[in-house]
């Protein structure tokens, strides 16, 4: 298993190198997590290291001991020379897993490592978390019952029968187009679901996106990826054979599940849904960083990412791992309640994969929320991949594995897919709550959903009670959008809105109170 890894590391790393995708003088930058350095460093003292990052867990993943991060990230220059002499020393001595980032030139390299660290310092205020309350029961539960294995299997064959889906062949490029049509013709009945290629400049095979565009929260995205490209680090010709059943036609399988039962069901989310197959995974995380960096220059609200990178394979005791690294603390316990909500029966297990693993890292760089359910703990998986014996017999000739990461993918997809701000449709709606509050004393109220229309909020009691009420963020007695202060607990105030939207409510007793508050929405 460590020298599998080892040499994966360095063939792929060769594999960048001869394909010459990279700037002229023949060496590329990649960032690289700390233990596989260090041996790289022990093995060639001449190695620079530019640059490294410490990264620290985020705040909001610092309360979850569980998923504290803590690992060095090194922004390394490498040569077809050096890695000639390092080839063969280092596939004998690197202990641990190397993931890696590719990144097309320094300055781009320097960007990803300082957005690393200050991401985690700052934590990511500025994305707010959408609600993780699971409540669409009547919607997921039939569903699942429709997710066939069957299904599965025959996907992770068709797609395993490229002679390889490496990104620089046309069978690569054959394999990216297939999938575009398959997923095309699923979808041909819905005028909401468009597919489309995503074009990578440095190299022909294209990822590809599927859109169910939401309803009415639309700018709201979910997003749902696995890798389309597969490797075999023995080489990287036109001819050969790397059928990566597991990895990962299991989760281009798995998604295509998932759109098949939408689809029969008719299902339409009010967030945006999209399901993704990334080009050039396997070198770099090449395509889900090119597509998660235009998101966020184009500032696309993703309000959560998972990743099935390997569904297939049952070499561990418990059914499904989070992957506690390179992903957010919150969203894994929503995943682990998908788990024991809609699959009562599967048993959970926790791991971490290291830096640059899989997809989600590129998401996560860019301070999006990522999960990465995984078909083994870490040092069990597949011992196939990355070879020409990476076939579906391989992984047991069936697909029931798969089975349980579609059906969690589908709960997530729903779960998040059907919510988001707002009540659209609803005649005007009023929340009551009544108690008391001493004097100084504040309560928090909300989120209260509207559509666009108004928003009124009132108390009545007794004392004097002081009312604040604001869009989207919880109000302080400083930050409201709008407040009523009057000597009574007789107070209202109204927010206007012109689309969908959350608001919050904050009561403080000026004396010791009574109150009873109504918050209305009226459509407009
Ligand atoms: N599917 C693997 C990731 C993986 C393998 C996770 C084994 C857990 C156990 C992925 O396609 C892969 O090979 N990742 C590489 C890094 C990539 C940038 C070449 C890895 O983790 O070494
Ligand atoms: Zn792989």
């Amino acid at each position: 298993m460590q020298k599998r890894i080892s040499s994966l590391l360095i063939s792929s790393l060769f594999a960048i190198l001869s394909n010459q995708a990279h700037a002229a003088d023949d060496k590329v930058w990649i960032s690289i997590g700390d233990k596989a350095l260090q041996q790289l460093q022990k093995l060639a003292p001449a190695t620079v290291i530019q640059q490294s990052s410490m990264v620290l867990a985020t705040p909001a993943n610092r309360l979850n001991k569980q998923a504290a991060q803590e690992e060095q990230v090194h922004l390394v220059q490498v040569s077809q020379d050096q890695m000639l002499r390092l080839s063969d020393a280092i596939h004998h001595e690197l202990k641990r897993c190397g993931g890696f980032m590719f990144h097309s030139d320094l300055n781009s390299a320097k960007v990803s490592l300082s957005k690393l660290s200050v991401q985690n310092k700052a934590g990511l205020a500025a994305l707010v978390a959408p609600s993780y309350t699971i409540d669409n029961q009547s919607v997921v539960t039939p569903m699942l019952t429709q997710m066939q294995a069957s299904n599965i299997a025959q996907t992770i064959v068709d797609f395993s029968a490229f002679a390889n889906r490496y990104y620089t062949t046309n069978n690569g490029v054959n394999a990216s187009n297939w999938l575009k049509q398959k997923w095309s013709s699923m979808a041909s009945g819905r005028s909401d679901i468009t597919v489309e290629q995503f074009t990578h400049a440095g190299w022909a095979q294209k990822s590809v996106i599927l859109t169910i565009k939401g309803s009415d929260n639309s700018t709201e995205v979910v997003v749902l990826g696995a890798h389309l490209d597969s490797i075999n680090t023995k080489g990287t010709t036109e001819t050969t054979k790397a059928p990566g059943a597991d990895d990962d036609a299991s989760g281009i399988a798995s998604l295509t599940e998932i759109l098949r039962v939408m689809v029969a069901n008719n299902y339409k989310p009010r967030r945006t849904i999209k399901l993704m197959g990334y080009s050039a995974e396997e070198v770099g995380l090449r395509g889900s960083q090119e597509i998660a960096k235009s998101y966020k220059a184009a500032n696309t609200n993703v309000v959560g990412v998972m990743q099935l990178d390997m569904t297939n394979y049952k070499g561990s005791p418990q059914d499904i791992y989070l992957y506690t690294d390179y992903t957010n603390a919150a969203q894994n316990q929503f995943v682990a309640n998908l788990i024991s909500t809609y699959q009562p029966s599967l048993s959970i297990g926790y791991d971490k994969c290291g830096y640059g693993c899989s997809d989600h890292a590129s998401w996560n760089a860019q301070g999006y929320a990522t999960s990465m359910p995984f078909e083994t703990a870490f040092t069990q998986d597949n011992p196939y991949i990355h070879t020409e014996n990476d076939t579906f017999a391989n992984s047991g000739g069936q697909a029931d594995h798969s089975l349980k990461f579609a059906r969690l993918g589908l709960s997530f997809a729903v779960e998040l897919g059907s919510d988001g701000p707002g009540t659209p449709g609803k005649p005007p709606v009023t929340d009551s709550y009544s108690g008391s509050l001493t004097q100084n004393q504040t309560k928090s109220f909300g989120p209260f959903k509207a559509a666009s229309g108004s928003v009124t909020v009132a108390t009545t009691g007794t004392g004097d009670v002081d009312l604040y009420a604001r869009k989207s963020n919880l109000p302080t007695t400083t930050t409201y959008d709008c407040k009523s202060d009057g000597s009574t607990a007789t107070e209202s105030c109204s927010l206007n809105q012109s689309a969908n939207g959350d608001v919050y409510v904050l009561l403080k007793g000026y004396t010791a109170s009574t109150y009873s508050l109504k918050v209305t929405y009226t459509p407009q």
